[in-house]
């Protein structure tokens, strides 16, 4: 079969690893919404990656999520990265994962590992934090009371250190050390921005010096944790901490690797993919007049508002599939090995899944997006991430009087989070 039937316009492909590109919403989505049009399972060819199919529609990213046997996660980057930044990677790990952990892992080996946390993670294990996560939420409602009348910048000085300081206690880090977990995350995650990089300390850009600011980037976590892990040893808590320091997979402790990578992906997922989805929801209630005043009056919307704004956000641009076997989707013949590039933003606006798609809509019931991804590597972390918000947003709306747009949103340059770095507004809380 000719793959070039099924070639993506160059300039279209080259928007998915434009991480300067993908902070202008309206272009990114012309591209995903000219593909679902035209090219919905189109292959990527550009210059410095590896070729990759590029799933759009809502039904395909669903179906690939979902067979778990079909499509791996682990067997090559999880992430779309130039091809010399993975050989880089696969040059100093042996494997192209700068970490292999539970989200590259497969088979019975990740159904083990997600086993060990996955009671924790489940809604009536976490109603025990409820308490502490709405103290946390009012501490930061206080802290946008101070603000009153100024521009304040919601998503850097606001709802940055909410899930933070939440994901950082269950994680036993105290808060003296928070700010430098963020840093960790922002360059780990955000590493293709210029304000956010390693590449501020003096690193430059290229591919392969990106592969080595990660390491580095890691090497940090892994030093950190390591005390972490040696202090829940000897002084157990009630925290998830405790819980992997001492976890045992078929009778076998597992590897320092193997842990170290569990703390790196709850440490850094659990946080930057919640404030952005925060700020977003305030976005919305600062573009959306009529928003505020249906909230107030009637509070059991928050969970939907929370949805709504989850699916609008869709914090996680993509991750990456690898065939095991030769397949057919859509007329194409995908071959074991291929790569595949899951667009949770694209199918969160697929025409055929949600009505008016663009539209910032509280009343969509059920609402089918896929911000948590699907399948077995579902977000392990989702229903912690709802309750965040749905505090958050439970303690604001009751006391705040208005909230009205100061400025621009500017989003991270990244190709794979997606989020508000600054969102300038102006509020008025009691
Ligand atoms: C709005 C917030 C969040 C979003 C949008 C989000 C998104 C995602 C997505 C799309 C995946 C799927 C990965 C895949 O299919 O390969 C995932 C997996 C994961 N998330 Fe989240 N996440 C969020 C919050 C959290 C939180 C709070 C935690 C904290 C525990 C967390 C921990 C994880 C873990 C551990 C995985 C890997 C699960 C596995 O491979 O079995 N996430 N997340």
């Amino acid at each position: 079969m000719n793959t070039a039937n099924f070639n993506l316009p160059k300039d279209v492909a080259k928007i998915l690893v434009d991480p300067i590109a993908q902070t202008d919403l309206e272009r990114l989505h012309a591209a995903y919404t000219w593909m679902r049009a035209n090219n919905a399972f189109g292959r990527a060819t550009i210059d410095g990656f590896d070729p990759f199919w590029v799933v759009t529609k809502h039904a395909d990213v669903s179906a690939i999520s979902r067979d778990n046997n079909l499509f791996h996660n682990g067997d090559y980057s999880l992430t779309c990265r130039p091809k010399a930044a993975i050989n880089h990677i696969i040059a100093t790990t042996g494997c192209p994962h700068i970490v292999k952990g539970l989200v590259h892992s497969d088979g019975d080996e990740h159904k083990n590992l997600r086993a060990l946390t996955q009671a924790w993670f489940m809604p009536n294990s976490l109603l025990k934090l409820d308490g502490r996560i709405r103290t946390f939420a009012t501490s930061i409602v206080d802290k946008l009371q101070q603000g009153n009348g100024n521009v304040v910048d919601f998503a850097k000085d606001i709802a940055l250190y909410y899930p933070l300081h939440v994901i950082m206690d269950i994680l036993g880090v105290p808060p003296e050390d928070e700010p430098r977990m963020l840093m960790l995350t922002q360059e780990l995650f955000a590493s293709e921005d210029p304000e956010l990089k390693r590449a501020r300390q003096g690193v430059s850009a290229s591919p392969s010096d990106m592969g080595k600011a990660l390491m580095a980037v890691v090497a940090d976590f892994n030093d950190y944790f390591e005390r972490v892990i040696a202090d829940r040893r000897t002084n157990p808590r009630n925290d998830v901490a405790t819980l992997l320091a001492n976890a045992v997979v078929n009778g076998k402790p597992l590897s320092n690797m193997q842990r170290i990578a569990y703390f790196l992906i709850i440490a850094t997922a659990g946080h930057d993919t919640t404030s952005s989805s925060s700020a977003i929801a305030m976005w919305a209630l600062s573009r959306f007049p009529e928003l505020l005043p249906r909230l107030k009056a009637d509070p059991s919307l928050i969970p939907q508002f929370v949805d709504e704004a989850l699916r609008f956000a869709s914090p996680v641009r993509h991750f990456m599939r690898t065939a095991t076997a030769d397949t057919e989707i859509r007329g194409r013949t995908i071959r074991k090995g291929d790569w595949l590039m899951l667009c949770y933003g694209s199918a969160n606006r697929d025409e055929e899944v949600f009505e008016n798609p663009f539209h910032f809509n509280i009343d969509r019931k059920p609402n089918r997006h896929l911000a948590f991804g699907i399948g077995g590597h579902v977000c392990l972390g989702q229903h912690l991430a709802k309750l965040e918000m749905r505090i958050l947003f439970e303690e604001l709306i009751p006391r705040l009087q208005s909230v009205e747009p100061a400025g621009e949103m500017d989003l991270v340059a990244s190709c794979f989070i997606a989020g508000p770095k600054h969102l300038p507004v102006r509020c008025i809380v009691h």
